[in-house]
């Protein structure tokens, strides 16, 4: 049995698709709040759906019960309700699974991550604090240190809008980015699942090029045939952002947008060879299926 928290969510729900693909079996942890139809999604890919809350630690007994891998993806930073914050869920919620995970002897736990950075923000703290947990504790472990998402950071809800002739950059829009799929960032767990080259491993994850913002630009450009009007965040803009902000969400969206500002490309040939996850999804193709 593979429980999956953060089922609704993008990555989630396409680990609990690809796992019962593979005719594995898939147990989905949702919340009362969660979105019905994502529910009823997970429910037609033939995933048993159980209740719980990474801030419950009875609902993640339960949810972990006879279970021998848990996939986990649950974050506060996009889908929360009133008590979930970076603290309660990201950092807490998930010390509080891995707890539940190894009292009930589940072998093994692959995390989505992304990778160390240089500047301090609560999100990365969370991160770290459980990373340093899952290396501490008696369960193998993968953890998936993904850089960011094609479908998020490249998406109008983040200003990038092509189709409607502008793109806000953060920073200079010079550093090259691995932006890759959540599809494939799903694939790469699935197929870290009893995988011994997974193992007790911290693997970094981008997609198949390496392009700089203001290179998805031109490249959209093309893709929308029409100039895109481009509009800079500067980096001291992010700077004093991130050292005003008031609450760790603010302050940690600040800090992933100065990652983003200061690049994060990542060579994928050594963990294509172990992994061997075949045509990752180019950011071409996201813009010539978005167009
Ligand atoms: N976006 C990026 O570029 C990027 C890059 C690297 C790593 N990551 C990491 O990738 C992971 C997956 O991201 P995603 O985009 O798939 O996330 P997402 O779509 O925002 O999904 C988040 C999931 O977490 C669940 N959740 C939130 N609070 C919860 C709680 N208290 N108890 C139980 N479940 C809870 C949500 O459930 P409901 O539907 O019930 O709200 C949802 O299923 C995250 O850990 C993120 O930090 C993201």
């Amino acid at each position: 049995m593979n429980l999956v928290a953060g089922a609704t969510g993008m990555v989630g729900g396409e680990i609990c698709r690809l796992l019962s693909e593979q005719g594995r079996t898939v147990r989905a942890l949702v919340r009362e709040t969660s979105n019905p139809e994502k529910v009823a999604r997970l429910r037609s890919l033939g995933a048993e759906v159980v209740r719980g809350d990474l801030k419950d630690r009875a609902s993640l007994d339960a949810a972990c019960r006879h279970a021998s891998a848990v996939f986990s993806t649950a974050s506060s930073t996009m889908s929360r309700h009133e008590g979930d914050s970076i603290e309660t869920v990201d950092r807490q919620g998930q010390l509080n699974l891995i707890d539940a995970a190894e009292e009930a002897d589940v072998k093994q736990f692959i995390l989505i991550s992304f990778p160390s950075i240089d500047v301090n923000f609560p999100l990365q703290s969370a991160k770290r604090a459980v990373e340093d947990r899952l290396r501490r504790g008696r369960m193998t472990y993968t953890i998936l240190q993904s850089t960011f998402f094609t479908e998020v950071w490249l998406s109008p809800a983040l200003g990038f809008d092509p189709a409607h002739a502008t793109a806000q950059i953060y920073g200079g829009g010079h550093n090259k980015i691995s932006w890759i799929s959540f599809q494939d960032v799903a694939r790469f767990a699935v197929a870290a699942l009893d995988n011994p080259r997974a193992a007790n491993a911290v693997i970094k994850l981008g997609g198949p090029e390496a392009l700089s913002p203001m290179e998805v630009v031109r490249l959209a450009e093309q893709a929308v045939g029409k100039p895109v009007a481009v509009q800079h965040v500067p980096e001291e803009a992010l700077r004093a952002q991130h050292a005003a902000a008031t609450d760790s969400m603010q302050q940690s969206f600040a800090g992933l947008m100065l990652y983003y500002a200061h690049g994060d490309a990542i060579d994928m040939t050594e963990t294509l060879r172990a992994f061997p996850v075949p045509q990752l999804k180019s950011v071409r193709e996201y813009l010539r299926a978005t167009a």
